[in-house]
């Protein structure tokens, strides 16, 4: 029997107040607000201060509420509603990646323990119903491999990067004015916010589950002019991609980084704030999914379609999990960077496998090589903002 939805919404910023309207449009969704939690008493809201509450155990303690939305922008103060909750055995709806990201392990616990169910399609390229794919559709196919654009304040900035031809700070700003990047943009712009997209796709793609904090994230900050002068003379674009393959069985490669795209890919063609992911299955062979990756309709509209799915007792089985496949994660594959620094003589050779360019001059130093990720690991050029790395492609 399908559910009546009584919802707490905790914030109603952009996304909160996003689903606020779209749930005025979806009048066959048994689903309706009760009360919202925010924070600053001194905002004024666009609808009564009637359903407003600052308090947040008048929505955890109220009995008649069975599921809480969290849509705040604050992750530790929402690790600690989202747990509070599940505890409470209310089923949880979040668009929330840093927090989900972090304490995958421990949302699975309270999840079994108390039987209240958490979804967070939103978390994960808003509007691209990937996580309830990962879970449903690829279920008994073997994934190969994963990966996408999945952040779209980067893409953003590198599409104007490339379109308009300016430099990476003018981009950024553009960015800002337009409300696709934060005042601090460090998350979206050092692909920490990717990293924690990834992190969960890699948990429903191949039951694989680690902290953010063990791969490696690359962003985009580094790139300047030179290295999209460099991608236009041969025919491409940088985007920034989260990966994850199979490298043999059980073993998955996972990390983000820029790439060169070129015109054959996929992705060539997802600019601006869009997002797209490539599945590469053995017996479906290839999938891309493109969507809006951010925004307060298409965020909320993946939100949306948990709450229905609540209404049919809808869960994630964690099947991979379940399956007991034993992934686990490497660091030992090869892979082809470009890496430009200023001056060559901070450029290590040794660590290349084989060089197939090589460009010395008085602005800018690079070369193109394939090198064990492992290795490149342990260069400490990851750290180091002057070396700027792209990946060329996998080996
Ligand atoms: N924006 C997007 O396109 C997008 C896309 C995908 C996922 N998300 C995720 O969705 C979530 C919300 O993002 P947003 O863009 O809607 O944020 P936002 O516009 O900055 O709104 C944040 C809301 O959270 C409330 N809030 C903050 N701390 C709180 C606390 N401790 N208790 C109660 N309320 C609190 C704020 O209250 P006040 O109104 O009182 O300030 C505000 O209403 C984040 O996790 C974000 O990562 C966003």
């Amino acid at each position: 029997m399908r559910k009546n939805i009584k919802i707490g919404l905790f914030g109603f910023g952009c996304v909160g107040k996003g689903l606020y309207d779209v749930l005025l449009q979806t009048s066959g969704l048994r689903a309706e607000i009760v009360k919202i939690c925010c924070k600053d008493k001194s905002k004024k809201r666009p609808i009564d201060l009637k359903y407003f509450t600052f308090d947040k155990d008048e929505i955890l303690n109220n009995p008649e509420i069975n599921v809480i939305v969290e849509l705040i922008d604050d992750a530790d103060a929402a690790k600690e509603i989202v747990f509070s909750a599940l505890k409470k055995k209310k089923a949880v709806v979040t668009a929330n990646k840093k927090m989900v990201a972090e304490n995958l392990s421990e949302l699975l616990i309270l999840q079994n323990k108390y039987k209240s169910p958490i979804l967070y399609e939103g978390a994960v390229c808003a509007s691209i119903p990937i996580i309830r794919n990962l879970e449903e559709y690829y279920d008994n196919d073997l994934l190969k491999s994963i990966k996408g654009i999945v952040n779209g304040t980067t893409n953003y900035i590198l599409t104007k990067m490339f379109k308009e031809k300016i430099s990476f700070e003018s981009a950024l700003n553009s960015a800002q004015d337009n409300g696709f990047a934060e005042s601090d943009p460090s998350l979206d712009i050092e692909g920490l916010d990717a990293k924690y997209k990834l992190n969960i796709i890699l948990a429903h793609a191949y039951g694989l589950l680690i902290e953010p904090k063990d791969f490696i994230n690359i962003g985009i900050s580094r790139i300047n002019s030179f290295d999209s002068n460099y991608a236009n003379e041969k025919g491409c674009k940088i985007k920034l991609i989260a990966h994850s393959y199979k490298i043999d069985n059980n073993k998955i490669a996972s990390f983000v980084m820029p790439q060169f795209i070129d015109k054959e890919n996929e992705l060539y063609g997802v600019d601006n704030v869009f997002n797209g992911i490539i599945t590469e299955s053995s017996f479906a062979d290839k999938n891309v999914f493109i969507g809006k990756g951010a925004g307060a309709f298409p965020t909320a509209s993946a939100v949306l379609s948990d709450i229905s799915a609540l209404t049919y007792n809808y869960k994630y089985e964690y099947k991979k999990l379940i399956q007991n496949l034993s992934c686990t994660s490497t660091d030992n594959f090869d892979i082809e960077i470009y890496l430009r620094i200023k001056n060559s003589k901070y450029i290590d050779f040794k660590y290349f496998q084989n060089i197939t360019e090589k460009y010395e001059s008085n602005d800018a130093s690079y070369v193109v090589g394939t090198i064990n990720f492992n290795t490149l690991k342990n260069t400490g050029w990851f750290e180091n903002p002057d070396y700027s790395i792209v990946l060329k492609g996998l080996k």
